[in-house]
């Protein structure tokens, strides 16, 4: 008999094919407690699941006795008690290298978008404003030979150091918990402590996951050590900058403005003050969304869900050690 899955994601045809070639799925439109309830018996059988962007944490585990493996269509684990999965002896398994460059490409387009102010002056264009030969209030700031800071040094950092160095110019620096060799030879990376960072740099760039040290690790004071023309870019995950010192720094002019593709709360609410500053472009959170990066990790989900419930992990594993 095949082992049961629970799928809480939709998956293409062919995908959903593969998947269904090894196990007996169940899908479901999330991990809510009316569908634990609706569908209690396949909850109750399944060896696997495989989605993304809903809290698995004890209690989701309380009806999932026979788990072996969580398979998350993401880099991103914060939604995953992950300590929990562990001492279950649950593999969680992630999409980590396949979305590396289309992230970067996306915390390029917010450096951009907010030093050339690109959302803003377009739809000063639809608002027929466009009236005449645009005058500095149009204008924005040079990227090209700015000095960029990134915060975190993992893939997406060093594919945001390549497009910044070979492309704009751009002077980098890092934080991140160990030296990286590879950003320092081929980028000609520096390494610092976060407050020089945050003093020296035109763009501080998160490219940072959301753990414990994280947590609000932007705040008021970090803020005020930024110079007052830098920018401020997340595209790590949203607690780690705390969202309403944010809003004050950029209603008070500490910092010049903010890309944001990831917010304390997703959606961003509708009232959220960051959507009426006009210094502020906030993104929905599209970091890996384009057609061929989103259709490359849901396929690597499936292989890792095939691969964790076959037992023959090789890579993509956020905890090893049930493995053994
Ligand atoms: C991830 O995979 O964690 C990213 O946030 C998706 O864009």
């Amino acid at each position: 008999m095949k082992p049961s899955v629970i799928l809480y994601k939709t998956l293409p045809d062919d995908l959903l094919a593969r998947l269904e070639s090894h196990f007996s799925v169940t899908q479901v439109s999330s991990l809510s407690p009316e569908n634990l309830q609706q569908h209690a018996d396949a909850f109750a059988k399944a060896e696997g699941i495989l989605g993304s962007s809903e809290t698995v944490g004890k209690e989701f585990l309380s009806h999932t006795p026979k788990l072996r493996a969580a398979s998350t269509v993401s880099v991103g684990y914060d939604n995953f008690d992950v300590d929990a999965l562990t001492s279950r002896g649950i593999a969680l398994m992630h999409t980590p290298t396949v979305l590396t460059e289309t992230v970067a490409d996306t915390m390029m387009t917010l450096v951009l978008a907010t030093a050339r102010r690109a959302v803003e002056v377009a739809e000063r264009v639809k608002a027929g404003e466009w009236t005449g030969s645009i005058g500095a209030d149009w204008f924005g700031i040079d990227v090209h030979h700015k000095t960029l800071g990134i915060l975190g040094m993992g893939r997406i950092g060093l594919a945001l150091a390549q497009r910044a160095h070979f492309g704009f110019n751009m002077p980098i620096l890092y934080n991140a918990r160990r030296h990286h060799q590879e950003a320092e030879d081929r980028f000609n990376a520096r390494y610092c402590d976060l407050d020089t960072l945050l003093a020296e740099s035109d763009f501080v760039c998160i490219s940072l996951p959301l753990t414990d040290e994280t947590y609000h690790l932007i705040g008021a004071e970090q803020l005020a050590k930024m110079k007052s023309s830098a920018i401020l870019i997340n595209a790590g995950r949203g607690p780690v900058v705390d969202e309403k010192a944010l809003i004050q720094a950029l209603v008070d002019g500490k910092i010049h403005a903010a890309g944001l593709d990831v917010f304390e709360q997703e959606p961003l609410p509708v009232d959220s003050p960051l959507l009426s500053l006009p210094n502020v472009v906030a993104l929905p959170h599209i970091g890996s969304a384009t057609h061929e990066t989103r259709y490359n990790m849901a396929a690597c989900a499936v292989d890792n869900l095939i691969a964790a419930l076959t037992g023959d992990v090789k890579e993509n594993c956020v905890n090893p050690q049930v493995l053994k």
